[in-house]
């Protein structure tokens, strides 16, 4: 079985998509992970041809099965320069088969990122959008960052949101829209546990109709 799970930043498809993960014994694949790495390989530098081909070249070497230093490749700042990384269609060509063979291995799998139902297993068995309000993503963000001992500023965690949301969404090579069989799941008012309890229903109602 191949679940893939879609959804812009801090809509909690992360947690779920380790939740089923561990509720199927699937093995899961966070692919916003990859475009982190490369995005962090690449650092801090204005857009442009340089950006591109250090970025390029970074994909292509990336060493997707053994990925270090998570701590870096989750803060607000790598996830803003993941994005960027991600327009890029070579960025995206280079990580394809990588994410592509994780779903294919016979035990099956769980893959979160943005692209997975619409280009990376548009043939999975079941697919989920998650979706929740700019406003309850920060805010899931801020605490998450804050249990971490983070010092957050929600005015600019907000607007680094809505600025991801809004490169991933325009993003011509990204494929980040929900699929037509895809189901969508508005995690808004749910806790994690509600919210997996639901997700866990729509795959469960899937597969009994296979
Ligand atoms: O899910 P995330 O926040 O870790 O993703 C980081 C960035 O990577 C996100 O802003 C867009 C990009 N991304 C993508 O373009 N396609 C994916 N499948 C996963 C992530």
């Amino acid at each position: 079985m191949i679940i893939a799970v879609d959804g812009p930043a801090a809509s909690g498809k992360g947690t779920l998509a380790t939740g089923l993960a561990r509720h199927y014994g699937l093995p899961h694949l966070d692919t916003g992970l990859l475009y982190r790495a490369v995005g962090l390989a690449v650092g801090e530098r204005e857009d442009g041809p340089e950006f591109e081909r250090a970025a390029i070249a970074a994909a292509r070497a990336l060493d997707a099965a053994h990925l270090s230093d998570i701590e870096a490749l989750t803060s607000a700042e790598t996830g803003v320069l993941a994005s960027r990384v991600a327009v890029i269609a070579e960025v995206r060509a280079a990580l394809f088969a990588f994410q592509r063979d994780f779903a294919t291995q016979p035990s099956g799998a769980v893959l979160d990122g943005r692209d997975i139902g619409t280009k990376i297993c548009p043939d999975a068995d079941v697919k989920l959008f998650i979706q929740a309000d700019s406003k309850a993503r920060m805010e899931r963000r801020a605490k998450q960052l804050e249990q971490r001992g983070v010092l957050v500023d929600r005015y600019a965690l907000y607007h680094q949101i809505e600025e991801r949301d809004a490169r991933d969404m325009l993003n011509p090579h990204g494929g980040f829209y929900k699929a037509d069989d895809a189901h969508l799941l508005d995690t808004t008012l749910l806790d994690i546990e509600a919210a997996l309890r639901a997700a866990i229903e729509i795959v469960d109602r899937t597969m009994a109709l296979k």
